[in-house]
């Protein structure tokens, strides 16, 4: 097993300096050898201030300069998947921020690529990696709650559309449902087993797009020059239905901004025939020796964030699968894509 593993960081922005690279410059078996950022500045600025030994404009420099085990990619959604090619097609590993990618046959090129070359391929969901929910998965896994039938999940922030490319489609590929619904439906779908999707009714509404509510902030991207066109031409709420294969539904709604009570974190509630749960926060509801019992385990709460980017760095030294693969990431994508598909053709559609 290899001692160290070499990383490059590529997208020095919000997430970046708040995540990756802290928990890359604290993690026992890796360096974080290299950062890249369109923005020159803001690369020797992070290489400087966090002593990181090389800083490149492009991710395509620094694939060439240095010598690297691992990539991990921070940039803005429909920059994903080209760069993720590039660092495959050098055998180099890759973890990339959700969603995967914006263009499903781009996704399954890459996927293809990767296996032939052997490189892992890991896709940021990083909620699977919070205690509560690892304990909610155990519950899953043991059986608790018998066939699940139906699984709700809800995200909604009253006032919190993020500021930036993130409203523009040609570089999110789309709103709410790829910033923030990409999480609660992969939690949810992962919850249940990961069934195959095989119908779906979705509607996506751009409600408020652009607003003036005073006192509130909300997420920023960190490049000021890509946010300077302040396109907004996605969804800020998003809504669907899924049937799934093995009879299961999943009902999610997602927005950035609604007149509604605002959600502290995504809300899951999964509905079986012998338990339940809801999450957050979380309870098991389940019928013991005749009684109605509702469990509420006791844990300390985590930094998915570190746990995500050590386990990425786990599975490279032990030649394992990363928890969420990006098969994983590309059959959520492809819901995702599924529910705009259905939104536009206002419809039910199937999924091949
Ligand atoms: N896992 C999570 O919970 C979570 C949270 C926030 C953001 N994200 C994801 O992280 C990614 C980045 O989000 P952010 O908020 O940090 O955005 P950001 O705009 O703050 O940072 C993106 C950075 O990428 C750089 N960049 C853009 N195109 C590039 C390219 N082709 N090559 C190199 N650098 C490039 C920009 O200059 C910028 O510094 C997004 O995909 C977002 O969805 C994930």
């Amino acid at each position: 097993m290899k001692s160290h593993v070499n990383i490059g960081l590529i997208g020095l922005g919000s997430i970046a300096e708040t995540s990756h690279i802290k928990y890359l410059k604290a993690a026992e078996h890796a360096v974080l050898a290299a950062v890249a950022d369109l923005d020159d500045e803001r690369a020797r600025m992070i290489a400087q201030k966090y002593d990181i030994p090389q800083s490149f404009q492009s991710a395509e420099e620094m694939l060439e300069k240095s010598v690297l085990d691992a990539v991990m990619i921070c940039t803005p959604n429909q920059t994903h998947i080209p760069i993720a090619v590039k660092a495959a097609a050098k055998g180099i590993h890759v973890f990339m921020e959700k969603p995967i990618g914006t263009v499903s046959k781009e996704v399954e090129d890459y996927l293809r690529l990767a296996k032939d070359k052997n490189v892992l391929t890991m896709a940021g969901m990083t909620h699977r990696f919070r205690n509560d929910v690892r304990i909610l998965k155990d519950f899953a896994s043991k059986g608790t709650f018998g066939n699940p039938y139906y699984v709700k999940a809800k995200l909604f922030r009253r006032r919190g559309t993020p500021k930036g490319w993130f409203t523009n489609r040609s570089l999110a590929g789309g709103g709410a449902l790829m910033d923030i619904g990409v999480h609660v439906l992969d939690l949810a779908w992962w919850l249940i087993g990961r069934p195959e999707a095989q119908t779906i009714t979705g509607k996506t509404i751009a409600g408020f797009g652009n607003y003036g509510t005073k006192y509130v902030s909300s997420w920023e991207s960190s490049n000021k020059r890509l946010n300077s066109s302040h396109v907004f031409d996605v969804e800020d709420f998003g809504s669907a239905w899924i049937r799934f294969k093995n009879g299961i539904v999943l009902s999610l709604e997602i927005a950035w901004a609604v007149n509604a009570e605002q959600d502290e974190g995504i809300q899951i509630e999964i509905l079986g025939d012998k338990g339940g749960a809801s999450l957050s926060p979380l309870a098991i509801y389940t019928e013991v020796d005749g009684l109605l019992s509702k469990q509420q385990p006791v844990f300390e709460d985590n930094d998915p964030f570190k746990d995500e980017i050590e386990h990425f760095i786990d599975c490279i030294r032990a030649g394992s699968s990363p928890l969420s693969d990006g098969e994983d990431g590309y059959e959520v994508l492809k819901m995702l894509m599924g529910i705009y598909e259905s939104s536009n053709l206002g419809k039910e559609i199937r999924l091949n």
